[in-house]
């Protein structure tokens, strides 16, 4: 929807004229479920954005409305709920939630979501429903927080409020994504470096359609695997923290030592943090051929060491591997279903969008949605 329209159908409903935030969805390159285990990623933001359009209210109320998802919500800041309510407008309400929590003095306000990040197929259509809405709540109030601090409060709104233990990446990639830019972050310290897309490529994104049900109860499982892991390593290292700071020889001189699925779940996290420095140092150097091999690598540890792949992402992934243009790709977000990411040559995306959804309808029966994506710029008022 264009921003005259959006801001019109607003009036419409509201009788008022409303300040508008727009938060992009992302997609992650590589290193992957690294973020919670303090280690690096790579991701970029993309085009598809969620815009929360707002106004005061003379009341204590907020008034959560949206065309595309269902449901009309009306809450009293006073007493807001704790945790979710299991319907869409959790993520912003969570995010009042924290702000709240955090002293943030909200006002009473209407607000209009509209969302075009394609729904639980990995790319983060939550973040950006809560970064947008951080900063359309923050607007009305006299705070203004630096984007970095914006991103923490979303996390800490999906971790407390919403349940999902996530990371901090997409949150944060969603404040601050560059365009024609991926972005290597460690997720320790927050220090970040943009690393420039080479010229002449597309980030073909390519949705299975499919979302298994296991996703946020597996997601918080591998959590606690890597968690427990961190945990064996640091009594054989008390300096480790997290399996951020497990080396790869502390890691092959501990294999019989840890329980087995620990094991490949450290194995993944380990290996995942090198592969995302040494792919961040590759794309810097326009080095396509080593950052395809280290995202195939990538998928296959996902695969089969994470096993938060599912047969449609394998599927997708293979039937990208000879087509004329591709770089590189693999699964990218949290796993189960979602998207892959590809890397391909402009002159090529169109063909290889075709060319990819119809090998995947043939193996699969499931028509794919491919976006032909770059990378953008992170949230902003409009
Ligand atoms: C989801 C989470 C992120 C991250 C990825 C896996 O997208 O929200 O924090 O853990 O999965 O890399």
């Amino acid at each position: 929807m264009p921003l005259p329209a959006l801001t019109s159908h607003f009036a419409r409903l509201f009788s008022a004229r409303p300040r508008v935030f727009r938060a992009p969805g992302r997609v992650n390159l590589i290193g992957e479920h690294t973020d919670y285990n303090d280690g690096f990623v790579l991701p970029a933001a993309v085009g598809f954005s969620t815009y929360v359009a707002i106004a005061p209210r003379p009341d204590r109320k907020l008034v959560i409305h949206s065309e595309e998802f269902t449901g009309s919500f009306e809450f009293d800041l006073d007493s807001l709920p704790q945790q979710r309510t299991g319907a869409w407008c959790d993520y912003t309400l969570g995010v009042a939630s924290v702000l709240s929590q955090h002293g943030h003095k909200l006002t009473g306000a209407n607000l209009l979501v509209h969302g075009e990040v394609p729904i639980g197929a990995g790319l983060s259509s939550s973040a950006a429903i809560e970064v947008a809405s951080a900063l359309a709540l923050l607007s009305l109030t006299d705070t203004q927080l630096p984007l970095p601090d914006i991103a923490k409060l979303c996390q800490q709104a999906e971790n407390t409020f919403v349940g999902a233990r996530c990371g901090i990446m997409d949150q944060f990639v969603s404040c601050m994504g560059k365009a024609g830019h991926a972005f290597l972050l460690d997720c320790r310290s927050l220090d970040f470096k943009f690393v420039p897309m080479p010229a002449g490529i597309r980030l073909v994104v390519c949705n299975t359609m499919v979302k298994h049900d296991l996703a946020t109860g597996a997601y918080n499982k591998r959590r606690e695997e890597c968690e427990e892991g961190a945990r064996l390593f640091s009594m054989w290292n008390p300096a480790i923290r997290a399996l951020r700071d497990v080396s790869a020889e502390l890691l092959d001189q501990h294999a019989n030592d840890l329980p087995g699925t620990v094991w490949k779940r450290c194995s993944h996290v380990v290996r995942e943090n090198q592969r995302t420095l040494e792919a961040a140092e590759a794309l810097s150097k326009n080095d396509l051929k080593r950052v395809g091999k280290l995202m195939h690598e990538s998928h296959e540890s996902l695969r089969d060491l994470y096993e938060v792949s599912c047969r449609e992402l394998d599927v997708m992934v293979d039937a990208a591997q000879d087509l004329p243009g591709f770089c590189g790709g693999r699964m990218t977000g949290g796993g189960f279903g979602g998207c892959t990411v590809n890397l391909v040559k402009e002159e090529n995306a169109t063909a290889f969008a075709e060319q990819i959804a119809e090998r995947f309808q043939h193996a699969t029966g499931i028509t794919p949605q491919v976006y032909i994506c770059s990378a953008e710029n992170g949230a902003q008022a409009l």
